[in-house]
């Protein structure tokens, strides 16, 4: 392990056996947490090529299960979100998609620090079941053309232990690193295409353009490099998405998008991924002819009953479709208002998912339990007029004394004399 941790330290390329070696040496537990992290650092500093990216995220997903999913008709597409605050898009864009009879498995996660997670909204829904066997799953997927679950079994454990040491040793905003993370697992998954928005701005992993770009195209290599049909949209995650962020009021704004109402960016947002899934899955030949099936979906209905058809299949209660209330409610809504006139010119989406997970609807750590209930309505986003005394904001608690997440909200909103809306899409990378 000294002679790979110095070739790569020295900037040289490792082959496909060194590489193989390190990653069983992690699973294996032969090689020592301070190795491991040792060659974490030259990897951070020296990057990988193309070859090594390839090589390392083929080993870690050979490194735990792989679904197969080959007995399900069709060319099944996924969609991989690298996280955001408000980012509900999961949801209604698996049912557009499913609508037009692709087959979307999906696999999510939970939520951690300031970013919420898929499970963690659909568990908002009472009795719906995220953790179902991989049987089930597929013979979900092969019926009503979508699910959305938890990982079963022991996907790329490799990257479990690297990642539990990246996270301690400041090692985790490495491209080759975060890319043959990604990837390593979404391949385990047995998908065949796969759309993935990368985030850029203040709330996301890559706050410059510059380097979403350079993930994205990291992401998109190693997709193509395996044989999956892969792009990337860089997407805006400045401000939080939609309006609304917390597990219940997630729920409610995804519905709202399949009932052709809701916040317009989360519907450009899902009509622009939704798009290039139908273009990936064969089921139009162009990004226009997709957007206008998706537009019918929505308008018709079929996407709408697609989702309730999945709530309901998985045990969850299908009535919330129509009746919002049988979610977890919060008994106070208390207004936050502008101290000042203006236009809104920042709304920072990491501290505002900060002080939703304040109010009880997101985790410090991975073990605390969550209020469903809670969260947080953004009436005002950036570029939004408003006047001294209008609510910038409602938060949904269930304590009235917040005084805390209170500040954290002003001290992360700001109004200035003009601002604009930022764009939502700044970028495809295929
Ligand atoms: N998500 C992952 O799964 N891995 C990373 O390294 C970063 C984000």
């Amino acid at each position: 392990m000294v002679d790979v941790i110095a070739k790569k330290r020295n900037g040289g390329e490792l082959n496909a056996k060194e590489i193989q070696y390190f990653v069983d040496g992690v699973v294996n537990q032969t090689i020592p947490d301070y190795q491991i992290s040792a060659f974490l650092m030259a990897v951070y500093f020296k990057d990988m090529t193309s070859k090594e990216r390839l090589e390392l995220t083929m080993k870690m997903m050979q490194s735990g299960d792989q679904l197969n999913l080959t007995s399900i008709p069709g060319i099944k597409v996924d969609k991989h979100s690298t996280g955001g605050v408000g980012d509900k898009v999961s949801l209604p864009l698996a049912a557009v998609v499913a609508a037009t009879g692709i087959p979307v498995p999906m696999i999510s996660g939970r939520g951690l620090g300031h970013t919420g997670g898929t499970l963690d909204k659909l568990e908002a829904i009472p009795g719906y079941q995220v953790e179902i066997s991989s049987k089930e799953f597929i013979k979900q997927v092969a019926k009503d053309k979508l699910a959305i679950v938890g990982a079963t079994g022991d996907i790329a454990p490799a990257d479990k232990k690297i990642y539990s040491l990246r996270d301690v040793t400041a090692t985790v905003d490495s491209i080759p690193l975060i890319a043959s993370s990604i990837m390593s697992k979404k391949i385990a998954s047995g998908t065949d295409a796969l759309v993935i928005d990368v985030k850029t701005g203040a709330g996301a992993f890559m706050k410059s353009l510059e380097d979403s770009i350079e993930l994205a195209q990291a992401l998109v290599d190693i997709g193509k490099g395996v044989g999956l049909k892969c792009m990337a949209v860089i997407s805006d995650m400045n401000q939080p998405l939609g309006n609304k962020i917390g597990n219940s009021l997630e729920i409610e704004e995804s519905i709202d998008i399949l009932k052709n109402k809701g916040p317009q960016d989360v519907r450009e947002l899902v009509l622009t991924l939704g798009s290039y899934m139908v273009v990936l899955g064969e089921k139009a030949a162009t990004f226009d002819e997709a957007k206008k099936m998706l537009e019918k979906v929505i308008a018709d209905g079929t996407a709408l009953e697609c989702f309730r058809k999945m709530i309901i299949d998985q045990g969850g209660d299908g009535r919330v479709i129509d009746d919002y209330s049988i979610m977890p409610q919060a008994k106070f809504r208390i207004d936050l208002p502008a101290r000042e006139s203006g236009v809104v010119s920042k709304i920072k989406a990491d501290e505002i998912g900060i002080a939703s997970m304040q109010l009880g609807g997101g985790r410090q750590k991975a073990s605390d339990k969550l209020d469903y209930s809670v969260g947080i309505e953004l009436n005002k986003k950036i570029g939004d007029p408003i006047s001294k005394d209008d609510s910038l904001l409602t938060i949904y608690s269930n304590s009235e004394d917040i005084d805390d997440v209170k500040t954290l909200l002003y001290d992360n909103i700001e109004i200035a004399k003009s601002a604009s809306a930022p764009q939502m899409i700044y970028q495809i990378v295929d």
